[in-house]
């Protein structure tokens, strides 16, 4: 069909405002319409072949507007395109929109164990690994089992009310757990090895160095033949196995009303090596626990028969040994339940 002068603005001008007008909701959408307005077959397209059938007079006519009409119709196919896409996107954008994966995570803060949980498990795991079972005993003690069984005077001053909690005459707090040990001598006929951990009490100022309340393991390890080189043995296999493979040992002679000999036993220094340090206060050595041969006076108050039997028995501070291990420099902390603290001891257990 050809268009005749009239015709020709008339169309331009529909073929416009239809363009103005399009509308569309989808990418195929945007597609049919570009396929009817400028593709091979399309209005404009076709408009444009009409064109240029026209004379050169009338081409000058209507050139400007049928060029401004093509460009018109690519310019808002391209647009409803953007539109479409964009829709599209921001449909998807806003299901997302809640949920920002740029976001750092929230963090879901997991519990650890509490650092004197960790070390007295890594303390009794140590002795479970050479033969030696856990043994438990009441916090809530008699003299017997905490002082009388232990070869403890009467007029020892451990017994004195300055440093032991009463509950009563005869009852106390137990000041060590050398009371469970007793307690296992009494039911149980040697061999024996046990090691004992638990809560301890003791009436002493809170500083950063002494508490009222602490933990300790203890052990005891009685049969024929027990000997003061199996104390020591067994005491640095203890050393090596919780301070590293460097550490060694030394005993000094020290006194315990249930332990003939006794000793106090130091571990080199693991911050300086033995070189001295402050944390080791310059000697190269560090306190970590008391040691001994069971004084025979105990196991016959215990009914054993120390003719027969011998046996050794050593005692450590929890909190000591954790304050050693990892640098803590005030005792206080393992109390306060400071999250800051706590959660420096996430990877130990
Ligand atoms: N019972 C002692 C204490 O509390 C420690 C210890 C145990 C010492 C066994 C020697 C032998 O402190």
């Amino acid at each position: 069909m050809i268009y005749g002068y009239e015709c020709m603005k008339e169309k331009i001008e529909e073929l416009k405002s239809a363009i103005a007008a399009a509308k569309a909701a989808t990418i195929e959408e945007v597609e049919a319409l570009r396929i009817a307005y400028i593709g091979r077959k399309g209005r404009v397209t076709e408009l444009i072949e009409q064109f240029s059938a026209l004379s050169g007079e009338q081409k000058k006519e209507f050139g400007r507007d049928i060029n401004g009409l093509k460009n018109a119709a690519v310019e808002r196919i391209a647009q409803l395109k953007e539109l479409v896409e964009n829709a599209v996107n921001s449909s998807s954008a806003s299901v997302e929109s809640d949920i920002d994966i740029t976001l750092p995570a929230s963090v879901q803060s997991v519990g650890s164990r509490h650092p004197i949980s960790a070390v007295k498990q890594q303390i009794l795991d140590i002795f479970h690994r050479i033969g030696f079972v856990t043994a438990d005993g009441p916090e809530v003690e008699d003299d017997w089992h905490v002082f009388g069984a232990l070869n403890f005077p009467e007029n020892h001053p451990a017994r004195d009310m300055q440093d032991t909690f009463f509950v009563d005459k005869d009852i106390l707090l137990r000041t060590h757990t050398s009371s469970i040990q007793v307690r296992v001598m009494e039911r149980q006929k040697p061999p024996i090895r046990v090691v004992c951990p638990g809560r301890v009490f003791r009436n002493e100022a809170i500083s950063y160095r002494a508490h009222c309340i602490f933990h300790q393991v203890e052990g005891l390890y009685i049969d024929k033949n027990v000997s003061f080189a199996d104390l020591k043995q067994t005491i640095e296999y203890f050393a090596k196995e919780c301070f590293g493979e460097q550490s060694t040992i030394r005993l000094r002679p020290s006194y315990f009303p249930f332990t003939e000999p006794s000793a106090e036993v130091d571990v080199s220094c693991n911050l300086c090596g033995g070189k001295g340090c402050a944390v080791c206060k310059g000697t190269g050595w560090l306190e970590i626990m008391g040691a001994g041969m069971v004084d025979p006076a105990v196991l016959e108050s215990c009914g054993i028969d120390s003719s027969v039997y011998t046996g050794f028995a050593f005692g450590m501070g929890v909190e000591r040994i954790t304050m050693l291990k990892y640098g803590v420099k005030d005792l206080r902390l393992y109390f306060e339940n400071d999250e800051r603290f706590l959660e420096q001891f996430k990877a130990v257990y």
